[in-house]
């Protein structure tokens, strides 16, 4: 059963429940703890409207279908659990995450039979990109793709995703482009733009990357507004003739990327398609935050 009662951004969600964050408890069997079985979703609200809901909602459903979990609430439910957690905070930024794991269950990897899933979910303040970064770009290093071959599952298991951003970090750098098999798949935890004589190019969907709603939107809008966008392999070796790169997220919105393995990517300032591009994505959340669009 779902508790109605209203909340303060310091209760957190658990199974049915709104709770201070410390008195919310999981087992030390949770399948979560232990084989990392699960799937998550990042969500960010703005003007206290969750942006792309829909979109996040339908990526959790086709999250939870690849690991063969049922998904434990419908989108109604889904919308009063989340909407309780941002209340009294109406009109502030918030990212909601939320995670469900396969439940608690003695040790074993098949999947255990008649198990309730773990659900949680909390909202926090959106930590913007810092101003600087988004004036300067931020550096980023290419590292070798790691992780499984089913990275279009928005996964809890992030141990090579983790690797890969710390790797980037000891270098200085705020992001890892991953590469497999010589074309970039997509940064440790967002997704990659190119742009080069005013095209746009990012890697198609598959099994290598994670469908972004913040890629998704980007290639919308470019399109919407007579930019050519392409979703095409790209070659490391293209990476170093770009224009400009960019990173997509859901918390980071869209960064310039403007040095690449310590060198400068194009001018080595973020370029006039980002702030085109920028510009219409911002244009874009303020009619969302007016309810002119969905
Ligand atoms: N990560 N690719 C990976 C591997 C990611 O982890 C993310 C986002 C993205 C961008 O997806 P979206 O635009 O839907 O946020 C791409 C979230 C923000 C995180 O793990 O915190």
């Amino acid at each position: 059963m779902l508790s109605h009662k209203s909340n303060s951004m310091s209760q957190v969600y658990l199974n049915g429940q709104f709770v201070p964050p410390g008195q919310a408890k999981v087992s030390v069997f949770d399948r979560g703890f232990i084989f990392g079985d699960g799937v998550y979703e990042v969500i960010p609200v703005f003007g206290g409207r969750m942006f792309r809901l829909p979109h996040h909602l339908s990526r959790l459903e086709a999250s939870l279908a690849a690991i063969r979990l049922r998904n434990p609430h419908s989108t109604k439910e889904w919308k009063s659990i989340l909407s309780q957690l941002l209340d009294g905070h109406a009109n502030a930024d918030q990212s909601i995450y939320l995670q469900i794991t396969r439940g608690v269950a003695p040790r074993d990897h098949a999947f255990p039979t008649n198990v309730t899933p773990t659900v949680f979910a909390y909202a926090q303040p959106l930590n913007y990109s810092p101003a600087a970064q988004l004036a300067e770009g931020v550096a980023a290093v290419t590292a070798e793709d790691i992780r499984w071959q089913r990275c279009d599952i928005k996964a809890i298991a992030l141990l090579a995703n983790a690797l890969l951003r710390q790797q980037a970090i000891e270098q200085q750098a705020a992001e890892a482009i991953l590469i497999r098999e010589g074309v970039v798949t997509e940064g440790a935890a967002s997704n990659i733009f190119f742009v080069k004589d005013d095209r746009l190019v990012t890697p198609p969907k598959g099994p290598f990357i994670l469908p972004g709603i913040t890629r998704d939107l980007v290639v919308e809008i470019a399109r919407a507004n007579g930019i050519i966008c392409d979703e095409q392999p790209i070659k490391t070796e293209m990476l170093r003739s770009a224009d400009e790169l960019w990173l997509t997220s859901s918390t980071k919105e869209i960064l310039p990327i403007t040095r690449l393995d310590g060198k400068p990517v194009g001018r080595g300032k973020p370029g006039a398609m980002h702030a085109k591009l920028f510009a219409l994505y911002k244009e874009y959340k303020q009619a969302f935050i007016r309810g002119e669009v969905d």
